[in-house]
């Protein structure tokens, strides 16, 4: 019997009671006293029932609501180009193969995993196992989940640095872990002028102190969405050792690997030690500008890879199988097809092309030192006294009346970062708006003439 089959009586049965509840027959008798009992037992957890509307559906809504269509969306950070042919190709092809079309080993694809450990064992310094120092996940993002819920028993502390990717806070709280925040400082002249995302610094004294005995994991993002910075190695050492000394999991989130803009240094090739303790994550939909593909994948020692393995396995059995074909054929093409240093010099043109506005208009910004997100400062940044703001945008940072105002104004969508820090830290990046130029060079042009009308909102210094 399938499941619809199963369900169907269900929902005929639900849909007739309540018209029984003045009734005496036994059956009848019991759905009476059941039914309030059956509604409470209809309400979905809390871990999905927050009642703040999250940033996505924010921006969306004003986007709906701006009388300026289409709104030019610089939001959210799907690309709006193609993988390249030689990618789509992969992918088509491997659509024809039966075996493509059935379940893969839960591990990920033997030609993916070793397509994956030739590509990363040069920055390792050393030959990667495929089969047990890998393993393929759908996206980084349930890569992640599937570490956390391996790792992570109830009341154990993750330490998270603000602004962090707003999936890390669930999955950290599916599996009952606590996050201990520590947030990141934009420079104090960041208001004034444009100044590398470089600038951005964790306080380690901070961080020394968010550090308890409970303290399992530490997520690390680099290059770092959503403020470009690509940390220094001397950074990761200080950070690496802390772990060390008090035996943390690191676990890096490296999908912004192949975009970086200054020399990039991956925390677990520190030192063997570091190797030991770190999980690194990566993303096929980053590096192949297919992020509905769902591929993903974790690199570490096999002793922590797996019960990541083991976790994945329980969560979702096993990952996409053609797009895994695709994205082996991709890592095994890409160094022919120069596709990583394309990758690299077609998205730093566009942020350049796309920068160029703000020094126009006078706006600082955060130069990017990797990934594809820019955070401009909108300090200057006047707008109305009475503007007349929604009642779910009005009781949030500045931010994110910023983001609602250039969607209403101008037809330009961007994210409000302060979503990415805890309330408390929020203030701390008021001013700032993240714009995507993971788009096609029309649509930044397009974005770029938008945003000229910020020109009339601009504070005279
Ligand atoms: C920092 C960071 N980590 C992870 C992800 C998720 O990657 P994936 O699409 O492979 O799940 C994203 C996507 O935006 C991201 O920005």
């Amino acid at each position: 019997m399938n499941s619809s089959s199963l369900i169907a009586p269900l929902i005929r049965r639900a849909t007739f009671f309540p018209l029984l509840t003045t009734t005496t027959s036994p059956l009848k008798r019991q759905f009476h006293y059941t039914y309030p009992a059956m509604t409470e037992k209809l309400k979905p957890a809390a871990r999905v029932s927050g009642n703040r509307q999250d940033v996505w559906s924010i921006i969306n809504s004003a986007a709906a609501a701006s009388p300026i269509q289409p709104i030019i969306n610089m939001g959210q950070g799907f690309f709006g180009y193609n993988p390249p042919k030689f990618i789509l190709d992969a992918a088509k092809n491997s659509l024809d193969r039966v075996e493509c079309n059935q379940y893969s080993p839960t591990k990920g694809r033997p030609r993916l995993l070793k397509a994956l450990a030739s590509a990363y064992s040069p920055h390792w310094g050393r030959p990667l196992n495929p089969e047990t120092e890998i393993t393929v996940t759908t996206g980084a993002n349930e890569g992640m989940l599937s570490a956390f819920m391996a790792f992570i028993e109830p009341g154990d502390e993750v330490i998270v640095f603000e602004p962090f990717f707003d999936q890390y806070i669930s999955n950290i709280q599916m599996p009952g872990g606590k996050i201990v925040y520590v947030p990141m400082h934009p420079p104090e002249e960041g208001k004034n002028k444009t100044l590398s995302a470089g600038e951005w610094k964790i306080d380690f004294d901070q961080l020394r102190k968010a550090i308890t005995p409970r303290t399992k994991m530490l997520v690390l993002n680099t290059p770092h969405n959503p403020v470009g910075k690509v940390y220094s190695k001397e950074e990761l050492q200080k950070i690496a050792e802390l772990c060390l000394e008090h035996k943390i999991i690191i676990l890096s989130d490296e999908v912004y690997d192949r975009l970086y803009y200054v020399p990039f240094t991956r925390i677990a090739t520190l030192s063997p030690e570091v190797e030991k303790i770190t999980l690194t994550v990566g993303s096929a939909g980053k590096n192949f500008y297919a992020t509905g593909w769902r591929v993903g994948w974790l690199i570490g020692p096999p002793e922590l890879i797996q019960y990541v393995s083991a976790a994945h396995t329980r969560i979702c059995y096993s990952s996409v199988s053609p797009l895994q074909e695709a994205c082996a054929i991709g890592f095994e093409q890409a160094d022919q097809e120069n596709f990583w240093q394309e990758t690299i010099n077609d998205m730093a043109a566009k942020m350049s092309k796309f920068n160029a506005i703000w020094d126009e208009l006078g706006i600082p910004y955060s130069q990017p030192e990797g990934g594809y997100f820019v955070m401009a400062n909108f300090n200057k940044v006047e707008m109305p006294k009475d503007y007349p703001f929604p009642e779910h945008v009005k009781n949030r940072a500045r931010d994110f009346k910023l983001a609602w105002f250039l969607i209403q104004e101008l037809g330009v969508a961007a994210i409000p970062p302060s979503e990415f820090y805890t309330d408390e830290n929020a203030y701390i990046v008021e001013d700032y708006l993240r714009f995507a130029v993971c788009k096609p060079d029309e649509v930044l042009e397009d974005a770029k003439e938008r945003l000229r009308g910020l020109k009339k909102y601009l504070r005279e210094d």
